[in-house]
Order: structure tokens, then C-alpha cells, then sequence
């Protein structure tokens, strides 16, 4: 089988596509390395693996991108609320016109499983099914939940709406607020935390690849509907994530009762309908925070205007 991952250089992709690769499975990634990622450089000399720079607002570039391909995981998009509230018309043309331009040139028996996000639940009282009703709070949201909604009216698809995620990938992200109160906690030592009691949920790098194939061997009992993807044991607060960093790091944490987050979500989400079709997570927090306070040690940024440390 042939899969095209679109955004297959980036954070997800660069976890996602090796496991492709070990599975036997043949990869093309789609991608205008936006970020200038390197991550996907080992796998050049795989004869399974093939990469075509290109953007997904050109529809000409995708048409010649899914010919061949069995099977299209779409995960390229403008990632995050702070990037796409900067650049809205950049969010909307990649992330919902894009999406329109995939759909538009693969064949109707071309399978796409979809990236979408927890994010188009936005501030909800009560636990989030698959059934409770989209209010995105921010541009990243909103342009998500237009394309996940195009791409369920054209069926045949899957659409993922993943928790946020948290630990290593070739191609870091450290916005994400696991790895960020980690790297906080590690080099400047101390972190405020606002609204403590917020509550996000979460799903370790490695789960999302693990739900991708899941999806891809059982997509014929998945089709055709949304799922939330992530574990009900991962709904925490942003209090519980910084406590576990404690664990790991010895930092000083003040919880702050003026000021708020600008990231206004707060929501806690029901996992039930994945698990009905035999999907579980496997990683936990504290594992992933483990993993990603050892790797930044070895990464270890220095600053060079500093008399502290030589
Ligand atoms: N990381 C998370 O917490 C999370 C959670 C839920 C859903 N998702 C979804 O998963 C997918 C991957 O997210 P990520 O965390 O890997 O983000 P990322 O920013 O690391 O990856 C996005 C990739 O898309 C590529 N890209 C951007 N614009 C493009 C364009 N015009 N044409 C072609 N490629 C383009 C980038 O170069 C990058 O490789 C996204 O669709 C995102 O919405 C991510």
C-alpha cells in the first residue's frame, strides 16, 4: 500500500512516517517544509520512502501528488492558535482551502484520514462526545472544524480530533504546553501558571502515530465517522502537568490568582467511541515528561551573555 501524508515533516509527520516505513508500508510526503525541517533526512536512502516539496494551495501539485496513492493522511496545515491568529488568511488558505484541494483531487476510492483537533470543542461545560456541538475559539480552530466538516460531507474518511500533544519528535515543537512547562521548568527555572484549574487533555506523540495505523488496519469498521483520540486518564489540569514536571525538575512553580491565559481552553473529553473500536493510548504524562526534561538536558541551548555558567 502506498499512503500520501501530506505535512509529513512536521512534528506528527516526522514520528508518523517512520513507523509508516517499519510497518512495510510505501510513503510519499507532501510538504513545503515551512519550518526549513531537516527531520525527515534518514529516510532518503529507504526505497519505500519518496518526498515532493510542495504547497497544498496548488491544486495542480496535489492532483499530481495523490495519482498513485492508495491511502492520504492529511495532516499539513498552519499548526496553533497564536501562528494563525497572526496569519489568518495564511490558516484559512492552507488549513480549510487546502483541505478543499485534497478532497478535490483525490479519486472517491481514495481513503483520507484527517488531523483535526480537539480544538474545535473550545470552552464547553460537561464532558466533549463526538456529538457535542463545535464553538472553535480561535482562527486555528475555526479553519480545522470547516475543513474536517468539508471532508465529512465528501466521505469516505476518518477525521481524528486529537487532544494536544506532548513529547519528542525529529522536528520539536516546544509550544506545546507539556514540552513548554518543561523546557520552562529546565532553563529558566521557574514557571508561573495561570488559571490552574483549567483543564486540557493530551496525547503522547507516539499514540497519535499508534491511532493512524490503527485507523489504516481497521478502516473499514472506522469509516466514515469522527473520533476524539487521547484517554480520559489524560484529561488533567494545567496544574496536575506542572506538578508532574516536579518530579523530574526541581523548580520553583507559583500558581497565579490574577491574569489569565490567552489560550482559553478548557474542556475535558470522552475517549469511549475510539476505545469501542479497540484503540487505547499507551503513553502517560509522566512518561512523556521524563522523556522530554532528559532529551532538552542533551539539547542544552546556551547563553552566551550570561557570566553563570562557562
Ligand atoms: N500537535 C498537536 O498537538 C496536534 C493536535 C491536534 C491536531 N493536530 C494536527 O496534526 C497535524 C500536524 O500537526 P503538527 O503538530 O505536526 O504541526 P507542524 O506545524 O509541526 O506540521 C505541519 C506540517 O505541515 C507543513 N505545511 C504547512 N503549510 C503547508 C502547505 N501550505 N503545504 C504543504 N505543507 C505545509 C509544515 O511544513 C509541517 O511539516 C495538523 O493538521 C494539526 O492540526 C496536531
Amino acid at each position: 500500500m502506498k499512503i500520501l501524508v501530506t505535512g509529513g515533516s512536521g512534528y506528527v509527520g516526522s514520528v508518523l512516517v517512520p513507523a509508516l516505513l517499519r510497518q512495510g508500508y510505501r510513503v510519499k510526503v507532501f510538504d513545503n517544509l515551512l519550518f526549513k525541517q531537516t527531520s525527515l533526512l534518514p529516510h532518503f536512502i529507504n526505497p519505500l520512502f519518496e518526498f515532493v516539496h510542495g504547497d497544498v494551495r496548488d491544486v495542480h501539485a496535489l492532483a499530481r501528488a495523490v495519482e498513485d496513492v492508495d491511502l492520504i493522511i492529511h495532516l499539513a496545515a498552519i499548526v496553533g492558535a497564536p501562528i494563525c491568529s497572526a496569519h489568518p488568511e495564511l490558516a484559512e488558505a492552507v488549513n480549510y482551502q487546502g483541505t478543499v484541494n485534497l478532497d478535490s483531487v483525490r479519486s472517491s476510492h481514495q481513503p483520507i484520514i484527517y488531523a483535526s483537533t480537539g480544538s474545535n470543542y473550545g470552552k464547553v461545560d460537561g464532558i466533549c462526545t463526538e456529538d457535542t456541538p463545535l464553538h472553535p475559539l480561535s482562527v486555528y480552530g475555526q479553519t480545522k472544524t470547516k475543513a474536517e466538516e468539508h471532508l465529512k460531507r465528501s466521505g469516505n474518511m476518518i477525521g481524528f480530533r486529537f487532544a494536544t500533544a506532548f513529547g519528542i519528535s525529529p522536528r520539536l515543537r516546544l509550544d506545546l504546553m507539556p514540552n513548554d512547562f518543561a523546557l520552562q521548568a529546565l532553563r529558566v527555572g521557574n514557571l508561573i501558571v495561570y488559571q490552574k484549574q483549567v483543564r486540557r487533555t493530551f496525547i503522547h506523540v507516539t499514540d497519535m502515530t499508534r491511532a493512524f495505523l490503527h485507523a489504516i488496519q481497521h478502516y473499514e469498521e472506522m469509516k466514515n465517522e469522527i473520533y476524539n483520540v487521547g484517554h480520559e486518564r489524560m484529561n488533567l489540569t494545567k496544574e496536575e502537568v506542572a506538578l508532574l514536571v516536579k518530579k523530574f525538575v526541581n523548580y520553583y512553580l507559583h500558581f497565579a490568582e490574577i491574569g489569565s491565559d490567552p489560550d482559553q481552553r478548557d474542556y475535558e473529553v470522552s475517549y469511549e467511541k475510539i476505545r469501542s473500536k479497540g484503540f487505547e493510548t499507551q503513553v502517560s504524562m509522566e512518561e512523556g515528561i521524563r522523556e522530554v526534561v532528559s532529551a532538552l538536558k542533551l539539547l542544552q541551548p546556551e547563553n552566551p551573555y550570561s557570566n553563570i555558567s562557562i
